[in-house]
């Protein structure tokens, strides 16, 4: 049976990569993808899907009501992923506004037109609502300590990006309690791969050694992050959407706990393999620079909840990092 999936910010990052995905394993699908294209939207990034008449682009901001129920009442949406957000942290550091705008109020809008629409087409039952949510809602952990954040850790979140995608989170669970919505939240850790805006840590790395430019490393450089390839969480997301319990959180870890050091220096030696210039050439680029207030030490999840309900696990691992580097040097 043919299904209506709306995605929201299609044309960023992981949203992209959901897009090529679901388009490729489900044919019977009918996909709009709902983005405003800000700085980190790139209609690139799905131009091969855009001629297939099973996909739909709305130019619209999640945060604009009218523009919003317009989609609703033209395509009645049973599955709902809303990836759209402001997701940079020293943005949010510099502006914390459009972050609330986007990530708060938008969300709120997205959950209300969906709900009204879902009770006016009497598909409540059917209809599934993901919020996107990030590791970084829980806070940070110590770097020598061991622990790993379950879905029950309290949230905690330490900068206005987090915040904000947190105040999302909270408000798609009180969603799911006070109106009975079909929600789901998934919160994932760091995602790497191709199509990512290059200021993130990977690309921005990868930009600055080619160019020859300092590589800029936050503080000591021994935050540690929790890698994910951005294919992994796709399927994650694709798995809690059609098997995921309403009302339910799923961390999505990729298991792969490294220093922001660490990986610089495993991105410059696969570089200069590529390249086959001297790994010297980069490494003497990396400069410490003074650390991003409110810095995470540490992130790590516990995925086992996803994995018992769904049987996902993140298969890749590291081993894409060689073909993502490859992406961003072509
Ligand atoms: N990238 C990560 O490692 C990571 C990790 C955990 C969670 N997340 C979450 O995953 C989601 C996607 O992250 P990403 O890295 O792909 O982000 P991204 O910045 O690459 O893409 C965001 C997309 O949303 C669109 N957008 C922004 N504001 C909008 C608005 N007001 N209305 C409509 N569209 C809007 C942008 O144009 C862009 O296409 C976000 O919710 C983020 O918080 C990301």
């Amino acid at each position: 049976m043919s299904e209506t999936i709306l995605v929201t910010g299609g044309c960023g990052f992981i949203g992209s990569c959901f897009i090529l995905q679901q388009m490729q394993q489900h044919p019977d699908i009918h996909l709009i993808n709902l983005d405003v294209l800000t700085y980190a939207g790139n209609p690139d990034n799905v131009k091969e899907v855009a001629g297939d008449p099973r996909y739909t682009f709305v130019q619209a901001d999640v945060a604009d009501r009218p523009a919003v129920e317009a989609v609703f009442a033209q395509h009645h949406p049973t599955l709902v992923v809303h990836f759209a957000a402001e997701s940079h942290v020293d943005r949010s550091i510099d502006g914390p506004d459009v972050f609330v705008r986007t990530n708060v109020l938008g969300t709120q809008v997205m959950l209300d037109v969906a709900r009204r629409q879902w009770k006016e087409d009497a598909c409540m039952d059917t209809a599934r609502f993901l919020y996107i949510s990030t590791d970084e809602v829980y806070g940070d952990l110590p770097i020598e300590s061991t622990e790993k954040f379950t879905e029950s850790s309290p949230i905690k979140p330490s900068s206005p990006y987090s915040v904000a995608k947190a105040a999302g989170d909270l408000m798609t669970q009180a969603y799911h309690r006070t109106y009975g919505m079909p929600t789901l939240i998934t919160r994932s850790s760091n995602n790497y791969g191709p199509r990512q805006y290059p200021e993130k840590l990977i690309p921005l790395t990868i930009k600055k050694a080619l160019a020859g430019e300092r590589i800029p490393v936050y503080g000591d450089g021994l935050n540690v992050r929790d890698w994910l390839y951005v294919e992994d969480n796709c399927h994650a997301i694709d798995a809690v959407l059609r098997k995921g319990a309403p009302g339910t959180i799923y961390n999505v870890g990729g298991g792969n706990e490294l220093s922001n050091i660490d990986l610089i220096h495993l991105l410059l030696h696969a570089l200069a393999q590529q390249t086959g210039e001297p790994e010297e050439d980069y490494t003497k680029l990396i400069t410490f620079v003074p650390d991003r207030p409110g810095h995470d030490r540490r992130y790590a999840l516990d995925s086992t909840a996803l994995s018992h309900a769904t049987g996902w696990s993140a298969i890749r691992s590291m081993s894409p990092l060689m073909n993502t580097l490859d992406w961003y040097i072509l």
